[in-house]
């Protein structure tokens, strides 16, 4: 099929490398320039493993072509994707300016009877907004939300495990469908090209057909659940510490219920990403604008708002007054896998540090680059190695469980620092009596 994908981010730019190589030829439309001349080169502008070798194979082949052009790759496309962004405004909520202007450029393109596919994730509502300021009844809109993982992008996108179409026409859902289907049958030779490891016998995904509003909102509760899963995680934590349990103790038996699961119930020092921030405060805005009871989420909200603080006063704790100590802070990105320091608590911590006269320094395998040009304090150093970065240092603060960092020896840590060579832990990835043996001082997150 001829697809035009507009936004080559995290979302647009995975949805391409895979759609241009199950027989679809694709049009990435960006109006980042920078981003566009790293895909005309066959290379991701983001680290995802996997991703770079599916975009170099579509276009050498020439059926990926990145452009800022809308016109033709508009005008002859079967089926639109909008994977613009949709970022958390001040007050919170979404700011959808992208979707609707996107929507209604692609409008006045569009040939009769193509079909439009809205993959950001968008506040329940949206879609019939979009469709009124279109003005096409003749386009099929369908909601057709991103359950990818940064990290695992690729595995994700290939091995899913649902697909949910938002909409009401059946037909257009199930074109939309053909589209996945063909991923699934090529999914041996997608995994080939992108060098990862295949699953032997992957479960059949589910296709979902729904309604609009319901899709819509299957995404935005899908992330505010996970976020709430490990906000609950972190309040039992902070209890943990208090009353001297565990948490992987506590987290590993409750998991066992098949009821609750064990994954996101990993204490740490809280969610980041482009995601789970600005979709839990997106719905708790249209909680309060449609009078639903946003407490649960706002109270999952603070729990992670207050993570990086609670760290940064345990530290303050062993270390007393942090003015003028040397601290490192190993891990940028907002999880491992990825090089994106959206929202990435890491980085919070880091300036909070800086704030009280500490000097650090800080390292990440993948995003040393992203950290740059973010809001990282200007007064961190950014170290090429975790050896550089800890050399001297009183604390080191694991920030992203990065395997690097897992395997780093914690004899040779010891080594590295001085003082009271605290290990804080803030992803709780060591074994404390390990590092305790190996002469460091361990702090967890409620362990
Ligand atoms: C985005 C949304 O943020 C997210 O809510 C949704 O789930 C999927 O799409 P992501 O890919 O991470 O996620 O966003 P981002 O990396 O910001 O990519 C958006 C891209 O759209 C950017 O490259 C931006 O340049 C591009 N864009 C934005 C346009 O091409 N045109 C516009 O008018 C606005
Ligand atoms: C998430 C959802 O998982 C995905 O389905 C959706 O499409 C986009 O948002 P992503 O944000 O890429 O994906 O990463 P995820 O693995 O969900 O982690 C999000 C944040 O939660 C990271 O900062 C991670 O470190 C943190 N996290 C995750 C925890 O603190 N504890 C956990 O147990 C799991």
């Amino acid at each position: 099929m001829k697809i035009a994908i507009i936004g080559a981010g995290y979302v647009g730019l995975s949805t391409a490398a895979i759609l241009a190589n199950t027989n679809n030829t694709v049009a990435l439309i960006d109006i980042n320039q920078e981003r566009l001349t790293a895909i005309k080169q066959g290379r991701s502008f983001f680290y995802e493993e996997g991703i770079d070798p599916l975009i170099a194979k579509a276009v050498s082949s020439g059926t990926l072509v990145a452009t800022d052009e809308y016109g033709d790759n508009i005008k002859e496309a079967d089926v639109v994707f909008s994977c613009v962004g949709t970022p958390d405004k001040q007050d919170g909520s979404s700011n959808l300016e992208y979707v609707f202007s996107v929507a209604e450029k692609s409008a006045s393109l569009m040939k009769r009877n193509s079909i439009y596919i809205q993959k950001s994730t968008v506040p329940v509502g949206t879609g019939e907004s979009v469709q009124e300021r279109m003005k096409r009844p003749d386009i099929a809109y369908i909601s057709n939300p991103e359950f990818l993982r940064e990290g695992t992008a690729i595995e994700d996108s290939i091995y899913f495990d649902r697909v949910v179409c938002g909409g009401n026409n059946t037909q257009a859902i199930d074109t939309v469908f053909t589209l996945f289907k063909a991923i699934v049958k090529q999914s041996d030779e997608l995994i080939e090209i992108a060098g990862l490891t295949k699953k032997d016998s992957p479960i059949p995904p589910s296709y979902l057909q729904t309604s609009l509003e319901s899709a819509e909102l299957i995404k935005v509760t899908a992330n505010a659940f996970l976020a709430l899963k490990i906000s609950f995680a972190n309040s039992i934590a902070k209890l943990s510490d208090e009353v001297g349990a565990d948490i992987l103790e506590v987290m590993n038996a409750v998991g066992l219920d098949k009821r609750i699961g064990r994954s996101f119930l990993n204490a740490g020092r809280g969610y980041g990403g482009g995601c789970f921030p600005k979709d839990v405060s997106g719905l708790i805005s249209s909680m309060k604008q449609h009078n639903a009871d946003p407490q649960i989420l706002e109270a999952a909200q603070d729990v992670n708002k207050s993570m990086s603080q609670y760290i940064v006063e345990r530290l303050e704790k062993e270390l007393g007054n942090l003015n003028g100590k040397a601290i490192a802070v190993l891990g940028l990105s907002f999880k491992a896998g990825t090089s994106d320091v959206r929202k990435s608590p890491g980085i919070t911590i880091a300036n909070l540090l800086v704030e009280r006269g500490a000097k650090v320094r800080a390292y990440d395998p993948k995003a040393n680059d992203e950290a740059k040009h973010s809001e990282l304090n200007p007064n961190v150093s950014i170290e090429e190695s975790t050896e550089n970065t800890v050399k001297e240092v009183e604390a080191t603060l694991i920030t992203t469980e990065w395997s690097e960092f897992k395997e780093q020896k914690a004899t040779r840590l010891a080594q590295l620092m001085t003082g009271k060579r605290i290990l804080f832990d803030c992803m709780n990835i060591y074994n404390p009596s390990a590092a305790e043996t190996a002469g460091l001082q361990y702090i967890g997150i409620g362990r």
